[in-house]
């Protein structure tokens, strides 16, 4: 699948004021300036689509993108950054837990990994909770620019490894880089097949 039109649609906190209409949703977590709103801006061919920076934070709210006038992608704020609250580190923003548990039209959650960093437990306890409350999920691991191509296999299965003990089957995943813009094509495929899937029903 090729992105043809992404269009920004709506910033809020209150999963009750995210869009109304019942079309497939996918959303991107992880820790803050892991690049999640850099990788909605390749996998949709644009620069600033979605608001990015150096410094950890900049994403604040739930915000909606409109995909192919079929889907929305949704950027979400990042956790666990230095500057932020000790309770903030902890714990989810509340509103965040609202839209993971309440929005029926998120199909899957997409919880993205920096590639050079170890296995954090504040990622590993998140995707325990996506399990907890039944939430599908697959892995990005993102800047695979940043480390040798033959690292990047090293890196995936030292993290697999962490993975194994709470996950059998292990999630699927997929390798990308914003910045040499590497790996949209299987994650929009995905997508894809999962959009035509939930058509047929
Ligand atoms: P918050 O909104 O703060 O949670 O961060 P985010 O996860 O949305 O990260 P963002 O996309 O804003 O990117 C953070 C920084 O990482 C920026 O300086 C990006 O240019 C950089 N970055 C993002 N993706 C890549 C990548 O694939 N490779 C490299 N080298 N840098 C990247
Ligand atoms: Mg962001």
């Amino acid at each position: 699948m090729k992105v043809a039109h992404a269009k920004f649609v709506v910033s809020n906190t209150k999963v009750d004021q995210c869009p109304k209409s019942k079309i497939p949703e996918y959303a991107f977590i992880g820790r803050s300036n892991v690049g999640k709103s850099s990788l909605i801006n390749m996998l949709c061919n644009q620069k600033k689509l979605a608001k990015t920076s150096s410094k950890p934070g900049k994403t604040q709210l739930i915000n909606h993108f409109l995909i192919n006038k079929k889907w929305h992608l949704v950027d979400l704020p990042g956790y666990g950054y230095a500057r932020a609250s000790k309770t903030e580190k902890k714990t989810f923003q509340k509103f965040i837990v609202d839209y993971f548990i309440k929005r029926k039209e998120l199909v899957s959650a997409f919880l993205l990994i920096d590639i050079r960093h170890k296995p954090q437990p504040i990622d590993l306890d998140f995707l325990r909770w996506l399990g907890e409350n039944l939430i599908p999920f697959s892995i990005i691991f993102t800047k695979a620019d940043k480390i040798k191509e033959k690292e990047i296999e090293i890196k995936v299965s030292e993290y697999l490894d962490a993975l194994m003990k709470d996950w059998d089957p292990l999630p699927k995943y997929f390798i990308t880089s914003s910045e040499k813009r590497l790996g949209s094509e299987p994650l929009l495929n995905y997508i894809q097949e999962i959009n035509q899937s939930i058509e047929k029903l």
